[in-house]
Order: C-alpha cells, then sequence, then structure tokens
C-alpha cells in the first residue's frame, strides 16, 4: 500500500481500544523487519526514524526504502519522524515524502513550546501531515538528547489540555507520565492517574515513549487508557546488534554476510511480532487501511 498517515489510524486504534507499535528504524534491513513483522500478522504499523539516522542515511534514502517496502506490504505503514527539535529538519522531511512528524519542544518553556508546536502544526496541516507533540520532560536517553532523571517531569495536566486545544487535529500527543526512554533501572512509575485524567478530557491519542522494558501488563494498562501509538526504539537497536554477532558467536567460521543479516532481520522481527500481539493490533490492518 502507499504509505498512510498515521492520525487516523491512530484515533482508530485508540477508539478500538489497541496500540500501533512504533519502531525506530536503523537501515533498509531494520525496516524491512517492522515491515515484515507487521504483514505477517495483518497489522498496521509506524516506521519511526531519529534525526541521527535521517542525517546519517540521507532523507531521500530512508524515505526511499520505507515507501518501497510500504508499496509491497499489505498493511498500512506510515513514515514518522521522532523527536525533532529543527523546523527545517521537520520541512525536508515532508518535502521528502514522511508522512507525519514529531516536533520536540520539551525543553522549551510552556509558552514557547506552545507557540513553536503550533507554527510546526500550521505547516503539518497545509502539507497533510500528521504531527506528534510533547509536553513535559521524557527521562532518557533517545538520539543526542539527554534527560537525566533529575530533570525529567511530568506533564502538567492542565498544560496539556490548552496544548491540545491549540491544535485540534494534533496526530499524536505526547505527555510525559513516567516513561523514559533506553534500558529501565528498576520498575518504570508510571503515572497512570495523570494519563487516565488526560485522556477523560481529550480524545487525542496519546504516545507511549520509552517503549523498551515495560511489562505486558504495564503496556496493556497504557493502551486501555488511550496510548494509540506505542514506541520502541532501544530493544530494536539491542537485537540489530545481537543477532548479527550472536551467528557469529555461533559460527565463527561463517564468511558469507547474508545469513548475518538473515539473523539480524529475524531477531528483530520476532520482537516487532511479540509486540504487535501484545499491543493487540494483529488482524487489524484493514480497518486502519480505512481508517487512513
Ligand atoms: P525506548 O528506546 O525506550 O524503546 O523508547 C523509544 C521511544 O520512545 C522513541 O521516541
Amino acid at each position: 500500500m502507499p504509505l498512510v498517515s498515521m492520525g487516523p489510524m491512530l484515533r482508530r486504534a485508540r477508539a478500538d481500544g489497541y496500540g500501533i507499535a512504533a519502531y525506530n528504524m536503523i537501515d533498509f534491513n531494520s525496516a524491512k523487519s517492522i515491515i515484515s513483522g507487521a504483514a505477517e500478522l495483518s497489522a498496521p504499523v509506524i516506521v519511526q526514524v531519529s534525526v541521527k539516522t535521517v542525517k546519517h542515511w540521507g532523507y531521500a534514502h530512508v524515505a526511499t526504502w520505507v515507501r518501497m517496502l510500504a508499496e509491497d506490504a499489505p498493511v498500512p505503514v506510515a513514515l514518522h519522524l521522532d523527536h525533532c527539535t529543527d523546523i527545517d529538519v521537520i520541512r525536508r522531511c515532508i518535502d521528502a515524502g514522511w508522512t507525519s512528524v514529531m516536533f520536540d519542544g520539551s525543553a522549551l518553556p510552556f509558552a514557547e513550546n506552545l507557540e513553536k508546536s503550533s507554527l510546526v502544526y500550521g505547516l503539518t496541516e497545509t502539507a497533510g501531515v500528521g504531527l506528534e507533540a510533547e509536553i513535559g520532560a521524557i527521562g532518557g536517553v533517545e538520539d543526542d538528547k539527554v534527560v537525566n532523571d533529575d530533570q525529567s517531569r511530568l506533564a502538567d495536566y492542565d498544560e496539556c489540555l490548552r496544548f491540545v486545544a491549540a491544535m485540534p487535529n494534533l496526530a499524536v500527543f505526547a505527555p510525559a507520565i513516567g516513561t523514559a526512554h533506553g534500558f529501565y533501572k528498576g520498575e518504570a512509575k508510571i503515572a497512570y492517574d495523570l494519563l487516565e485524567r488526560i485522556t477523560k478530557a481529550i480524545d487525542t491519542p496519546i504516545a507511549l515513549h520509552g517503549g523498551t522494558g515495560l511489562t505486558d501488563e504495564q503496556f496493556t494498562r497504557c493502551i486501555s487508557l488511550g496510548c494509540g501509538k506505542v514506541n520502541i526504539s532501544t530493544m530494536h537497536k539491542r537485537l540489530f546488534i545481537d543477532g548479527f554477532v550472536g551467528l557469529k558467536a555461533e559460527r565463527p567460521k561463517l564468511e558469507e554476510p547474508l545469513p548475518f543479516l538473515a539473523a539480524q532481520h529475524d531477531a528483530m522481527k520476532g520482537d516487532v511480532m511479540a509486540c504487535i500481539r501484545t499491543f493487540g493490533s494483529a488482524g487489524r490492518a484493514a480497518e486502519a487501511a480505512h481508517a487512513a
């Protein structure tokens, strides 16, 4: 299918109580593993890309890989830009064919974050692509952004309402609710009460950041409270490396590269499929495609 915009399918997911997996791709093999895992389970999926990864490969290459893979797949696929603070990068992604982008103004004071997010909202509405925007400060390390424990901050409820009211067609809203990027040191302390208050007041789908290391119970509880988009990056990166080096450890004399790519692909795909099952989006491709 042609690439789709994520907003309508996320609204459908939230309304029907399931989550759509949003995986951070690394290269072509990783994007292929994400899309083939989704295709095998007839699930909608979001392939997202960090700014660093976009700059590493180039805008056109990333967009072309994902578009080609999506066109060959019988499931809806959105191409999304993850945490981006640079409006110029956002413009270039839109021009290259991304179907949604995230503007991350969470490090700014609220008024400035709202002002800049609204400006990007104007751009994305004009271009017909979806926007994700964040408030509060999600802890951990994502791309070049490091938020230490003492800097992480839950989203303020009143600010959430003002933020979303200013952008009624926001594809997905990312309030900090206690999850963090990277591996958790202990169990994640999720502010379910805050999440529930927010989702009772607004019907915009919520993005659950920091998916790596959450338990199935945490995933399903957050999804049942309105998290339509579930982000996974760190585990995918881990399997990208482990899938490759694991085979080398098993068969040190193997010199042919393709089996390594296959092992890497299968390790990543296995995790994609496990998450899709947990998030409840298996078998939802047709309804998501219809919504999109
Ligand atoms: P993890 O790296 O913890 O899986 O988080 C991914 C994420 O939220 C990307 O924005």
